[in-house]
């Protein structure tokens, strides 16, 4: 495929990624390319690989062998610099771990990667995303003062701000109510399925899965299952079998 077309049809493309801490091999040779506008979510057991996955598509990682294209621009020919750069302009992160700024309150904490790139909030986009996420009278609020429920939906919310064309999200309802978590995955297929952004979720959560056009399955850091079109049941078999 010419480079034009790569980055048309893929928004990210992994080949043979390999991520090694010390004697810890996270990821294996992952080859996997992700379409546009397509949704799909990482499953595997507690030190699969997951995270570092995420962290490796998303250009926050640098692989330790293999290379990771984001529409087309191979990251690792890339400075540091400009790596931050691209992932600020065209990717968004819900980490694991939130990530908040504490000293922020919640609207500096959600409009940040904004500022970061010399951007102003539109504030209509601003109010929706803050709508949808539930967080409307919590502007003013620090990290500190809300629920873990409550700074994840501000994760979410600031990795949605930039409209990335990617969004990679780690386990971002794994502290939420299951109507929370609907209004969060609903935000996400929302984002594939009107914006053609490409969505990334990684859960423990069958039912969040579910809302994805396919589920890959990591054991040991290497793929070893994917499942097209899942439902929480079919999940469920998926994993049993694992
Ligand atoms: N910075 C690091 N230094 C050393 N080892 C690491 C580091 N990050 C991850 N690992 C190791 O790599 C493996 C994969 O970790 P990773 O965080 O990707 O797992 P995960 O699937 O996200 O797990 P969880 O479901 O618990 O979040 C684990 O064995 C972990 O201990
Ligand atoms: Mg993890």
């Amino acid at each position: 495929m010419s480079q034009a077309a790569e980055a048309t049809a893929y928004a990210v493309r992994m080949e043979e990624v390999t991520r090694s801490y010390g004697s810890v091999t996270a990821l294996r040779g992952v080859s996997r390319a992700f379409p546009r506008g397509g949704f799909t979510a990482v499953m595997g057991p507690s030190g699969s690989g997951k995270s570092t996955f995420l962290h490796c598509a998303s250009g926050l990682d640098r692989p330790t062998s293999g290379s990771v294209l984001i529409g087309g621009t191979d990251i690792g020919r890339l400075s540091e610099a400009k790596r931050t750069r691209l992932r600020r302009e065209r990717i968004g992160f819900v980490f694991q771990s939130f990530n908040l700024i504490p000293s922020m309150d919640v609207e500096q904490n959600i409009t940040l990667p904004l500022h970061l790139s010399g951007a102003r909030a539109d504030p209509r986009w601003l109010a929706e995303v803050v709508g949808r996420v539930g967080l409307t009278d919590r502007l003013r609020h620090r990290p500190s003062e809300l629920s873990g429920g409550q700074q994840q939906r501000a994760a979410v919310a600031r990795a949605l701000i930039t409209r990335p064309e990617v969004v990679f999200a780690d386990e971002p309802t794994g502290a939420l109510d299951p109507r929370s978590a609907r209004d969060v995955l609903g935000l996400l297929r929302e984002a594939a399925d009107q914006t053609g952004q490409t969505v990334v979720l990684v859960t423990h959560d069958p039912m969040a899965a579910a809302w994805a056009d396919s589920v890959l399955f990591l054991r040991d850091g290497e793929i070893v299952a994917e499942l097209a079109d899942p439902t929480p049941t079919t999940v469920m078999a998926h994993w049993e079998i694992l």
